[in-house]
């Protein structure tokens, strides 16, 4: 079996090669499309599907769906995937992400769920292009996809402490690898950025240099903690603009983690700000995954939210 798929390669996999290469090796074609699915959905990237043996992705990055995954397979290995999750990998269904799946999948029937894809693409390569202005290296010049792979090797620091920085100054994105590293994979010359929540919230190409500008001050600036908090109030500034909930809404979210399956959750807004919401079922508070933790400028996974 040959296995395609990246977790921060920025431009498009050749899956008509990858198919001809395992025709001649006699390989299964599996591609795990996780990162990228939602923007096939929103037809603003080419399928893997008519190539591709099976495809497994998760439901909840650029898809804007709740936490979970789906395979699709040909009919011929429907039966070695089904014995392959279930019994062993997969426990009773969690019906409530059931139906939040079903949700997420009828909106990228919608037209406006294109226009997010093809917006997801132009802010990233907006964004690419911004912080390239700014001096650092966008990896292969730029992105055809939702993210890009910056090098942050002329600012300095490596991609642990931009990653930190950033985290201090109120902007949510990874350290990662560059290739041929000279750091190790848990240091990094590299960041990864994304777009899908950013243009969620409504942000377009407009916005992008700001977000390019926040991040550079952050990764040169935000040891000084007087400087971050400074970068902080700028983001609170700018995520004001495009608040992410309506305003005073009680709001029903398709995000569902494995530890809590009540789809109810209340989400307080005030001033955009995602405050601290807890299942009103479990009482658990939520939102404490790193991607959900920060409306700040940079976040990968989006947060679809629908008022009831
Ligand atoms: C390429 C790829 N596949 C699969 C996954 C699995 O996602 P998760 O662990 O969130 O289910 C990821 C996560 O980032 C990924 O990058």
């Amino acid at each position: 079996m040959i296995c395609s798929g990246a977790t921060a390669y920025p431009r498009l996999i050749d899956f008509k090669k990858i198919r001809e290469i395992c025709d001649e090796v006699g390989a299964i074609m599996w591609v795990d499309a996780a990162h990228f699915i939602g923007l096939v959905a929103g037809k603003a990237i080419p399928s893997p599907v008519p190539y591709a043996d099976v495809v497994s992705f998760t439901t909840h990055k650029v898809l804007r769906g709740p936490r979970g995954g789906m395979i699709l397979s040909k009919a011929e290995h429907a039966a070695a995937v089904d014995k392959a999750v279930f019994p062993g990998m997969q426990g009773g269904p969690i019906m409530s992400a059931v139906a939040a799946k079903a949700v997420a999948l009828k909106e990228c029937l919608e037209p406006a769920y294109q226009a997010y894809a093809k917006q997801v693409i132009e802010n990233a390569r907006a964004l690419a292009g911004a912080l390239e202005k700014e001096g650092m290296r966008a990896v292969s010049g730029g992105t055809d996809t939702h993210l890009a792979l910056i090098d942050v090797r002329s600012t300095g620091v490596t991609g642990k402490v931009a990653d930190e920085r950033c985290g201090k100054s109120g902007i949510t994105l990874n350290k990662n690898a560059i290739p041929y590293d000279p750091q190790t994979p848990a240091v990094t010359s590299g960041i990864r950025v994304g777009t899908p929540a950013v243009t969620t919230q409504g942000m377009t190409t407009s916005e992008m240099p700001e977000i390019a500008a926040l991040i550079a001050r952050a990764i040169r600036d935000g040891e000084d903690e007087a400087k971050a908090a400074a970068i902080k109030s700028d983001v609170s500034a700018l995520t004001s603009r495009f608040p992410a909930y309506p305003s005073n809404a009680r709001v029903l979210t398709s995000f569902i983690n494995s530890r809590c399956a009540h789809l109810y959750v209340d989400a307080a807004n005030s001033k955009s700000r995602l405050k601290v919401s807890r299942c009103r079922k479990c009482a658990r508070a939520r939102y404490s995954s790193r991607s959900h933790r920060s409306m700040g400028a940079v976040l990968l996974c989006g947060l679809r939210l629908v008022q009831p």
